[in-house]
């Protein structure tokens, strides 16, 4: 079994590759020596003819896309280089595995969705991007689907933070520490996804016999933790479990301006997962409190 992870030094990367080389989420069948992690050093999603150079010298079994252009406000300015890593790279990825006969889990977002409803979003509910970042995501998912109608799945994230990379909750441990006072947007809710569950649920995923069968059908799954929140919520735990005294005064997306616009309301409703797969999943303060106990660690 030759499994591929791209984004290696992502914070969905960097999960599995801690998970996969603590051995204890592979089955029997599986070594950790099955997993091939990459960055853009060895494979660049940017440039169409290195990724066909790449896949011309290496087949895989599974390949599991966690490699994207992430910067949703950047991505107002550099639209193109979004769709080439976000859509054109998961079209070409998509073709590949087809012709490799390789399943392929590819990572999507909340970001999808406008955010105007009320009711946590469905696999079924119809995406409506607000801004660049989010349709070339719904790019990349549509191309995916239309390539690979079978063998291929999409898990749709949100709010994803972990203990690498630069984050909400580590932004914020900065900011806290710094500052006397912030002021936090507390009309976006949603939940958040500590990356470690999400890359649990890949790996249980791979091992399940609803991924393994050839020739099942291409589905969108959503996962996140469980709760709903905004992101004034979340910066008050955070504060309290490291007790950090800082005031936080919540205000409306209005009064923080940022290039790319926010959908409102993008709690995603996870049932499907959840039955399909056999999934637990955390409640958002337990995986937050799991986080911010390594990130203490490695202080
Ligand atoms: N972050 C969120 O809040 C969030 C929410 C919902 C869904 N998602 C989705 O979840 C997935 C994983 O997100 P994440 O938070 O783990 O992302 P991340 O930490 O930003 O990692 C993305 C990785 O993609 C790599 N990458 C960017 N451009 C590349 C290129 N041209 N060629 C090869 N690799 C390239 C980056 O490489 P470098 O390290 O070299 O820059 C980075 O390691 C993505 O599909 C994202 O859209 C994210």
């Amino acid at each position: 079994m030759r499994i591929l992870v791209t984004g290696k030094n992502g914070q969905v990367g960097r999960s599995i590759q801690k998970l996969v080389n603590t051995d204890t989420k592979l089955d029997n069948n599986q070594s950790s020596n099955d997993f091939i992690f990459v960055g853009r050093e060895e494979l660049d999603l940017s440039s169409e003819s290195n990724i066909s150079h790449y896949f011309n010298n290496n087949k895989f079994d599974i390949i599991i896309n966690c490699a994207a252009y992430t910067q949703v406000d950047k991505a107002e300015q550099e639209a193109e280089l979004a769709n080439q890593i976000n859509h054109l790279a998961v079209k070409q990825l998509a073709s590949i595995a087809n012709e490799q006969k390789a399943r392929l889990i590819h990572i999507s977002t909340d970001y999808v969705f406008d955010g105007e409803s009320d009711k946590p979003f469905t696999e079924t509910d119809i995406p409506n991007p607000i801004n660049i970042y989010g349709r070339t995501k719904l790019a990349g998912e549509k191309a995916l689907l239309k390539l690979m109608p079978t063998n291929s799945i999409i898990i749709r994230a949100s709010w994803l933070y972990s203990e690498y990379g630069n984050n909400f909750v580590k932004v914020m441990l900065k900011l806290g520490k710094k500052q006397d006072k912030l002021s936090v947007v507390s009309d976006q809710i949603g939940s958040p996804t500590y990356a470690t569950d999400l890359s649990n649920v890949i790996l249980e995923i791979i091992k399940h016999k609803n991924f393994r069968d050839v020739g099942q059908t291409t589905q969108i799954y959503h996962y996140s933790n469980e709760g709903k929140i905004s992101w004034y919520e979340f910066t008050n735990e955070i504060f309290r479990i490291e007790k950090i005294e800082c005031e936080v005064n919540p205000i409306t997306s209005q009064q923080y301006p940022t290039p790319a616009k926010r959908p409102r309301n993008t709690l995603i409703n996870m049932d499907k997962i959840v039955k399909v797969f056999n999934i637990k999943i955390s409640n958002w303060k337990s995986s937050l409190n799991t986080c911010m106990t390594i990130l203490k660690k490695q202080q």
